[in-house]
């Protein structure tokens, strides 16, 4: 059962829908999940298929991704489901919005992850205006927060999610979680229309400091929601501390959200990295 005083949501992030049944019998509860082409390349029938020599044509794929995701969404009619849209350094946002369009027609449930690039927001400036739910991923500064922010001026609160990817950067030696807080902190002078969604989640620790910084949703893989439902769904208290080691601090910078979003530096090479490993495993699947 979902504990008493939990403001966060939690989500799975994962592309197979066993896992997602799994975690719902664990927790009692899953108020979403987040899928990208990573973790659909990872899913079993995936795997199952690549290993018997058989790719996806590119229309298989996307009815194979179809498919899982509506089988996530069935588990958790309520919850949110991110369905992440095709982005290599070359396509367009006009391609990404025409695959998000498609793609929320899939379930009722969807929020649609385009990447925190200039592409990626320009497609989710059009998304938002035209009704879709998004979920800004590769994240990486507050700036590219600052950016989500304002081409999203336009939706309504729970329409938009910006995801901050602390393992990422725990990865190159920086503080992740330091993002989080920034960012938390950053929005507490804005509107709310865009909410923190915790992402790259590596360890409990992690988990444990996004809920005490009071982020508005948290996902996270199966192992460390199953390690949670072991330590039966600790919510940590004011006395919890992050112990950061010896990754470097990311200094919080004082940024207005009132620019047009084309005016925040949004460019960082973990987003380029990201979208360039996103898109070659979602090669790998086809023929
Ligand atoms: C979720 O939306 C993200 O795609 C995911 O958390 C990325 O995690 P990773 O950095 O472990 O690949």
């Amino acid at each position: 059962m979902r504990p008493e005083g939990l403001k966060t949501r939690i989500f799975l992030d994962g592309g197979d829908p066993g896992e997602t049944r799994e975690v719902l019998g664990l927790l009692g509860f899953l108020d979403g999940q987040t899928t990208n082409p990573t973790l659909i390349a990872k899913n079993p029938d995936a795997r199952r298929r690549l290993e018997q020599g058989g790719k996806f044509s590119a229309e298989e794929i996307y009815r194979f991704y179809k498919s899982v995701v509506r089988e996530i969404s069935a588990f958790i009619p309520e919850g949110s489901v991110s369905v992440e849209v095709y982005a290599d350094r070359d396509t367009t946002a006009e391609k990404m919005l025409l695959q998000g369009k498609e793609m929320s027609s899939w379930i009722p449930n969807a929020h649609i992850k385009f990447p925190s690039s200039r592409e990626g927001l320009r497609a989710a400036e059009q998304a938002v205006r035209e009704g879709l739910r998004v979920n800004m991923t590769l994240c990486f500064t507050q700036e590219q927060a600052a950016a989500v922010y304002a081409a999203t001026r336009s939706a309504e609160k729970g329409t938009v999610f910006v995801s901050p990817f602390i393992g990422r950067l725990d990865d190159r030696g920086e503080n992740g979680m330091d993002i989080i807080s920034n960012i938390i902190r950053m929005y507490s002078r804005g509107d709310g229309h865009v909410e923190v969604l915790t992402a790259s989640v590596r360890t409990s620790a992690h988990m444990y400091y996004a809920l005490k910084l009071g982020s508005d949703i948290i996902t996270a893989p199966f192992r460390i929601l199953k390690e949670w439902g072991e330590q039966g769904l600790r919510i940590p208290g004011d006395a919890y501390e992050y112990n950061a080691g010896t990754l470097m601090k990311i200094p919080y910078k004082e940024i207005a959200l009132s620019k047009k979003w084309q005016d925040y530096n949004i460019s960082h090479d973990l987003t380029d990295k990201g979208i360039e490993k996103f898109s070659e495993d979602w090669n790998s699947l086809i023929t």
